[in-house]
């Protein structure tokens, strides 16, 4: 294995193993307001949206997380199994290791044998730097055949790099690589952080470039600080042991990064709601706020890593909670979840 395979294997080990969530959960500070009389019939509820220009069955995103190790493998089509279930959209993680390791790409490719309505290929904001524009259009082009991808997500991973023994902490000319990409590539860019939250102002800034959404990616659920924490620890590296924990809460929350990317966009790009999703409960939360689609990564980890039944109820429960929620509001269509809105207590 070379040093990129064995990180996203060290991450995904360390996510079972460890507990890596931020030290709050900011959904338990959102509420939303009990309907009594509903007036709607529970198995009539809408939970179709579309996304991109695809039809998803329920407003839910698999965030992108492995691929580029072996074992890896076998974690992404489990997770594709259930996206193809339940034609909702999903990711793969960073696909770099693909670029260097060809032999890889079987790792996020599985995917391709699933009908998964809309599929996002990824990488790390920091490699567009590294790379700079030509070679970034030229390895885009590879991302997306590995997958098919409907969807190019740049992730914006600071936080981690900046903790990182090995980070990549260079971020000069990244809003202008981002910019010039988003102007080039043919099928809708996406910008995500992973676990800091997307303010007002990088949302405003990131408006007036030619990109089709934002996935807010906020604090409270997975923290790539804690990550990198017990990584750190692994390799007996106590500087940047110490150096992660302090960055540990480190993010703007999920629902407090939504109202901030709305605001600074009117309303008008995709949001995607991805950061401590870990029912159907946040989810409906997330909607109410004003997200188009939840994203949610550790909760199908786990049972991702067991076997497909495991992801598929795993799933089909949060899907069959959110219906619950709604009903609950008494709102038939996903769209319409935004006009309830939510109580913020943050
Ligand atoms: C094991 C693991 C690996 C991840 N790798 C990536 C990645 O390669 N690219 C990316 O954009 N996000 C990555 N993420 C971040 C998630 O997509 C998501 O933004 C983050 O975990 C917050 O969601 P959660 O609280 O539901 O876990 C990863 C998350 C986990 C748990």
């Amino acid at each position: 294995m070379n040093q990129t395979e064995s990180r996203k294997d060290e991450h995904v080990r360390i996510c079972i193993e460890e507990n890596v969530k931020g030290s709050h959960n900011y959904w338990d500070d959102v509420t939303l307001k009990h309907n009594a009389l509903p007036d709607i019939n529970k198995y009539e509820i809408n939970l179709s949206i579309n996304l991109f220009n695809k039809k998803l069955n329920a407003p839910i995103i698999i965030s992108g997380m492995t691929g580029g190790y072996l074992k890896a493998k076998k974690i992404n089509e489990n997770l594709a199994v259930a996206a193809e279930k339940f034609q909702i959209g999903m990711g793969v993680g960073s696909q770099r290791a693909a670029l260097e390791k060809t032999e890889l790409k079987e790792t996020y490719g599985i995917i391709k044998e699933y009908d998964i309505p809309l599929r996002f290929a990824n990488i790390g904001a920091s490699q567009i730097v590294i790379w700079g524009h030509k070679k970034t259009l030229e390895n885009a082009q590879k991302m997306i055949d590995m997958i098919d991808a409907n969807v190019f997500i740049i992730c914006l991973n600071f936080l981690q790099e900046a903790v990182m023994f090995e980070g990549e902490s260079n971020a000069k000319g990244c809003f202008e690589e981002i910019r010039k990409f988003s102007e080039k590539i043919e099928i809708p860019v996406v910008v995500k952080e992973s676990g800091a939250g997307i303010s007002y102002e990088v949302a405003k800034k990131l408006y007036k470039t030619n990109i089709s959404g934002i996935d807010v990616g906020g604090a409270g659920g997975t923290s790539f600080s804690a990550i990198e924490h017990y990584r750190s620890k692994l390799k007996f590296d106590s500087l940047h042991e110490r150096g992660a924990k302090t960055f540990w809460d480190w993010g703007i929350p999920t629902p407090i990064s939504i109202l901030e990317v709305g605001d600074a966009t009117n309303w008008k790009l995709p949001i995607i709601s991805t950061g401590g999703i870990r029912n159907g409960l946040d989810a409906a939360k997330s909607l109410a706020l004003g997200a188009n689609c939840a994203g949610v990564a550790h909760t199908f980890l786990k049972p991702a890593t067991k076997s497909q039944n495991s992801i598929i109820f795993e799933v089909e429960t949060l899907v069959k909670e959110l219906r619950t929620a709604m009903f609950l509001v008494g709102v038939d269509r996903v769209s319409k979840m935004k006009d309830i809105g939510a109580e913020l207590w943050i």
